[in-house]
């Protein structure tokens, strides 16, 4: 009894009680507050449903249908995803002005927040591709020559080997890939608008569009662009091949005329 007061009277009684109190309150914090921010979250989520439903209606309906099912002047929005919806509207593609070969990109006329409602919306609707992460599509922990290598095989055969894009039939083309958001490179990946055929996650897995998207990075970036001077258009094997013959032949033809030159005035003296 005498020891148990003595320790009750312990200098550090005190602070042990406070931090035992401190435990205690973070500890019902931690229990209770997880489940009031996802019930914020899920009211957050409606609201942007709700807005994104509006927006819709003025903007998308009279081609997509009124509940996104699709109309003859547009295809069903059910299932594409929010991804879908954010790379078509923020990179300005969507809203359509004017059925053509291929809707182009435009100055996007939607503010992102804005973007992010419809996308909540559509997303809805069935379930898609959801827009990425900046950890997703950041260069962070890429590897950048894979990433080359993947381009190559997957891509260049449209986009053109450092991504410049290039014609394809009946009007169609392949857009350059300079100065395009990594995240909208790897939404068009996720979601293969138009032409382009889609990467899901079970062809391309998340780290290979990682590292596809660091690729393009690196070659769009001025750090990398012909550190040797002038530039021979990036056009690949053509540009680069006449380069060699011209400039190489060129040189080689130079010096055999060189030597013949020599040979001569050596015979003649
Ligand atoms: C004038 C008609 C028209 C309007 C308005 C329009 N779209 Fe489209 N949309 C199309 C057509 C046609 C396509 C398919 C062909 C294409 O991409 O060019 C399409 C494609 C899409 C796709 C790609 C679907 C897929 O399978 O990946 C999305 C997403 C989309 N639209 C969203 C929207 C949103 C959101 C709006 C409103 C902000 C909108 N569209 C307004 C006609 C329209
Ligand atoms: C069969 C040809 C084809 C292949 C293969 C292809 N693309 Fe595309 N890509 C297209 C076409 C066509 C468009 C234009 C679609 C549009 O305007 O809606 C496009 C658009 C894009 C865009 C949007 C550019 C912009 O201006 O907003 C990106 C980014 C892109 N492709 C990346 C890729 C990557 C990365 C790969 C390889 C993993 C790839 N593409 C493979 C044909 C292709």
């Amino acid at each position: 009894m005498k020891k148990l007061s003595a320790r009750r009277r312990h200098p550090l009684a005190a602070v042990v009680v406070l931090l035992f109190a401190l435990a205690v309150t973070g500890g019902l914090y931690a229990a209770f507050a997880p489940a009031e921010s996802a019930k914020a979250d899920d009211t957050a989520q409606s609201l942007a449903i709700e807005e994104g439903k509006k927006l819709y209606s003025v903007g998308c309906a009279s081609c997509h249908g009124t509940g996104g099912q699709g109309t003859s002047d547009g295809p069903s929005l059910v299932g594409v995803g929010a991804a879908a919806v954010d790379f078509q509207v923020a990179t300005g593609r969507m809203p359509l002005q004017q059925q053509g070969a291929q809707a182009p990109r435009k100055k996007a006329i939607y503010t992102q927040a804005e973007i992010d409602q419809l996308a909540a919306y559509i997303a809805s609707l069935g379930a898609g591709p959801s827009v990425p992460t900046k950890n997703q599509y950041s260069p962070d922990g890429a590897d950048i020559a894979k990433g080359g290598e993947l381009f190559r095989t997957n891509c260049a055969q449209c986009h053109n080997f450092v991504g410049k894009g290039g014609a394809l039939s009946n009007g169609k083309y392949a857009p350059s890939l300079e100065g395009v958001n990594p995240k909208h490179i790897y939404e068009a990946m996720q979601t293969g608008p138009q032409n382009m055929p889609s990467f899901p996650d079970t062809t391309m897995s998340e780290q290979n569009k990682k590292d596809i998207v660091a690729y393009l990075d690196t070659v769009n970036s001025d750090k990398t662009k012909s550190p040797g001077g002038l530039e021979l258009g990036g056009l690949g094997p053509v540009s680069e091949g006449l380069f060699a013959w011209v400039f190489g032949l060129g040189a080689l033809i130079a010096v055999a005329i060189w030597v013949a030159a020599h040979t001569a005035k050596a015979k003649k003296s």
